[in-house]
């Protein structure tokens, strides 16, 4: 396997070739543009995870319009933050996204911090997202890892179809290494390799011909073997205890009062799995229990384990 570190020269096509691509093909989304708000950054970042850009963009818009600052959605209750949040799935990041701006209210002013180690002690902002508010809202020179950084990074330098399912250390590693010297162009490189993840090196079907770096990528070079870890866990949805609590948080969405227990068990028809799931949405802090078996969206900031205290889910 060739060496952590690329070749100099290696390392300067590479960044010719990717930011000169990234300033023809980058889309105009929102949050890349002059003048969003660090704020506008942050709720992009937490939103776009585990969530393709074109669900995101009408949520990010509505949200932002809402709440334009940290301190509008403090005041807001949680069970606002969760209707707002539409159907992008994984909606204890909403609450986190509540905790998120109730810490900055209290503890920061207002001001979304611009330190990456003071926005890791935000609640629910891990690694990924604190280095990518410092480099995308605040210009940091830092390393940002998501799963299309990854891709790229295995395919171009490490000479893999795929990177291993869960993140290493050597992979964080490499990408410091890659990082520009410059600060722009390290801030512009982040978010260029990210999009030509996103755009051409995907997954499932690269589009090599369209890529800036395909004569130089190793795996190309290698002939494009196939990828020869793990099988990857096909997510399934159908049936799940994720699609289960999802019927019953849109059943309190569209609510405009609270609602009977037996209401939210009558849209699964496996009971015992509907009892758990509501316990569950309880313990997350995503329902609020009321007198005689009625739930609604929480009108207080949780208590509940699940929501201001567990790190990033990607
Ligand atoms: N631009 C900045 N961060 C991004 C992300 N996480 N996904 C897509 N585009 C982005």
């Amino acid at each position: 396997m060739p060496s952590a570190r690329a070749p100099a020269a290696f390392t300067h096509d590479l960044h010719a070739r990717v930011l000169s691509w990234y300033g023809v093909h980058q889309r105009d989304l929102p949050w890349r543009r002059v003048g969003r708000s660090p704020w506008g950054v942050l709720v992009s970042e937490v939103m776009l995870q585990q969530t393709p850009v074109a669900r995101v963009l009408p949520v990010w818009e509505s949200w932002m319009t809402a709440w334009p600052t940290p301190t509008d959605l403090a005041a807001a209750s949680p069970g606002e933050a969760i209707r707002a949040w539409g159907r992008l799935g994984y909606p204890r990041r909403a609450l986190r996204l509540h905790a998120t701006a109730t810490a900055i209210r209290d503890d920061h002013a207002g001001e979304v911090p611009s330190q990456e180690a003071t926005l890791r002690t935000l609640p629910g902002i891990g690694d990924y997202t604190a280095a990518a508010v410092a480099a995308f809202a605040f210009g940091h020179r830092t390393t940002v890892v998501d799963t299309n950084v990854r891709r790229v990074q295995a395919r171009a330098v490490t000479g893999r179809a795929l990177p291993a399912p869960t993140l290493r250390r050597a992979e964080v590693d490499l990408a410091a290494s890659l990082l520009p010297a410059d600060r722009a162009d390290a801030a512009l490189w982040n978010v260029a390799v990210m999009e030509l993840g996103a755009l051409v090196c995907t997954a499932r079907s690269p589009r090599c011909p369209q890529c800036p770096v395909a004569d130089l990528c190793r795996w190309r070079r290698a002939g494009s073997p196939v990828d020869d870890g793990p099988p990857r866990r096909v997510q399934t949805w159908a049936g799940t205890d994720r699609q289960c609590r999802g019927v019953m948080v849109q059943v309190l969405r569209e609510a405009d009062d609270p609602v009977h227990a037996e209401t939210l068990h009558s849209g699964w028809t496996d009971r015992a799995q509907s009892e758990r799931c509501l316990d569950s949405l309880v313990a997350d802090g995503l329902l609020e229990p009321l007198t005689d078996d009625y739930f609604s969206l929480p009108t207080c900031p949780s208590t509940g384990a699940g929501s201001a205290t567990v790190g990033r889910s990607r």
